[in-house]
């Protein structure tokens, strides 16, 4: 007889979704890294004449929409990442008094989140915060934001880049399974304006800021209206300096004032096709295993909610799962209004497009990106 305790069921209750007001189109991207390259090869003209360093390349709006899919984003601040002579966002330094701006963002998608689980802050009892980039080592975020929210228990920070919704998702449903903590809320921050390189075209149109939020809870508790069980979370990671971003608490430590370190080492870099060539497949497997695991076909999954990092790489995903390209009713697009917004992406899909699921239907939310790292959620819609 197997004695085995019995794992409770956890559901998903309820997202939120907070985005800056403000929209930069591939058009304004363009004119102004074009206008900053012709300053910048102007300025090194000597040394561009002499060999020694490259010209920079001149943007084109075209191949941002053919390469990626992406035609627009929103920003938390757009003077600054357009301004020619500046290129990254302009932010006023905060008091410590002050609401830190990665706390702030997350309170509206939280309020949301909270309000479709029909939950108020003072029954929430852990909150994690997953994304790329932190904006100080501490105190955490979370905690700052359970301070806001007047939450209880505790909170914590973590970050898997693009992979942190998922990852984090995966640590909620073990808390709730386990018992420390009744009500989860997942939050995913991305101010990933902060970390992208605007002054170089093979970067500069890849991201977008917004911020998420999830709510989880055991089946028994929950009262939400709508309800997603958790039929399974697979996490896994391989090593790869294909995405890298150096910018850490050493850095100070380290010589950078010679030419022997690059200052764009200490925001976003990657190399875009192997990335591409190597995670596609990785996701692919992934997924197909993780639902071989559960005992699921392939054509049983209605929707995917995939990582939003580029079109043509989530068709090929769920081509290779699928054995045909999906529509976008099978595998919803959200990158086109919002372009990569690291790990908020695959949530963003996820909490814009399921009302019109039935109870029964089955879903895969899945995250992939630097570590690499891959992590899959497998949800089914209640009836309530
Ligand atoms: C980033 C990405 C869109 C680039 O598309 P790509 O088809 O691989 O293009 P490449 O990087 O090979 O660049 C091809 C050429 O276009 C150029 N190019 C890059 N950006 C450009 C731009 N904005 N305008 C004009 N040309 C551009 C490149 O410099 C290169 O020129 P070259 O051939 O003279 O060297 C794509 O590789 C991608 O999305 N990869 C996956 C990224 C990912 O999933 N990351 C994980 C999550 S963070």
């Amino acid at each position: 007889m197997n004695t085995a305790p019995i794992a409770p069921s956890v559901v998903v209750t309820g997202t939120g979704l907070a985005h800056p007001p403000h929209t930069v189109s591939n058009a304004e991207l363009v004119a102004s890294l074009a206008e900053s390259v012709r300053i910048w090869n102007d300025a090194h003209a000597d040394e561009i004449e002499r060999g020694e360093v490259a010209a920079r390349a001149v943007p084109d709006e075209e191949f941002i929409v053919k390469a990626s899919g992406i035609r627009s984003r929103y920003v938390i601040e757009k003077e600054g990442v357009l301004d020619p002579m500046r290129m990254r966002p302009l932010l006023p330094r905060r008091s410590e008094d002050e609401l830190g701006i990665q706390a702030e963002m997350s309170l509206p998608a939280v309020m949301d989140a909270l309000d479709q689980a029909g939950r108020t802050p003072a029954d929430v009892d852990a909150i994690i915060v997953g994304c790329s980039n932190l904006q100080r080592a501490y105190p955490a975020v979370s905690i700052e934001l359970q301070d806001a929210l007047g939450a209880r228990g505790w909170a914590y920070d973590m970050n898997v880049a693009c992979s942190s919704a998922t990852f984090s998702m995966q640590a909620a449903v073990d808390a709730l399974r386990g018992g420390s903590a009744d009500c989860v809320v997942v939050v995913n921050p991305e101010i990933t304006s902060g970390h992208n390189n605007f002054e170089l075209r093979d970067f500069h149109f890849i991201f977008g800021d917004a911020c998420t939020a999830v709510v989880l809870e055991r089946a028994d508790d929950a009262v939400a209206d709508e309800r997603w069980q958790v039929l399974g979370t697979k996490l896994a990671t391989q090593f790869s300096n294909n995405i890298r971003n150096d910018f850490g608490f050493l850095n100070s430590s380290e010589d950078r004032t010679g030419d022997d370190r690059d200052p764009h080492e200490l925001i976003f870099r990657q190399r875009g096709q192997q990335v591409f060539k190597e995670v596609s497949p990785m996701v692919a497997t992934h997924i197909r295993d993780h639902l071989e695991a559960l005992a699921l076909d392939p054509q049983a999954i209605r929707r995917f909610w995939l990582h939003q990092a580029n079109l043509k790489m989530n068709q090929l995903i769920a081509k290779s799962v699928l054995g045909r390209v999906p529509d976008e009713d099978e595998a919803p697009v959200v990158l086109d209004e919002f372009a990569n917004t690291s790990s908020a992406g695959s949530v963003i899909a996820f909490h814009r497009h399921r009302a019109d699921l039935a109870a029964g239907d089955l879903g895969v939310i899945c995250s992939f990106g630097a570590g690499y790292s891959v992590g899959s959620v497998v949800v089914r819609k209640l009836q309530v």
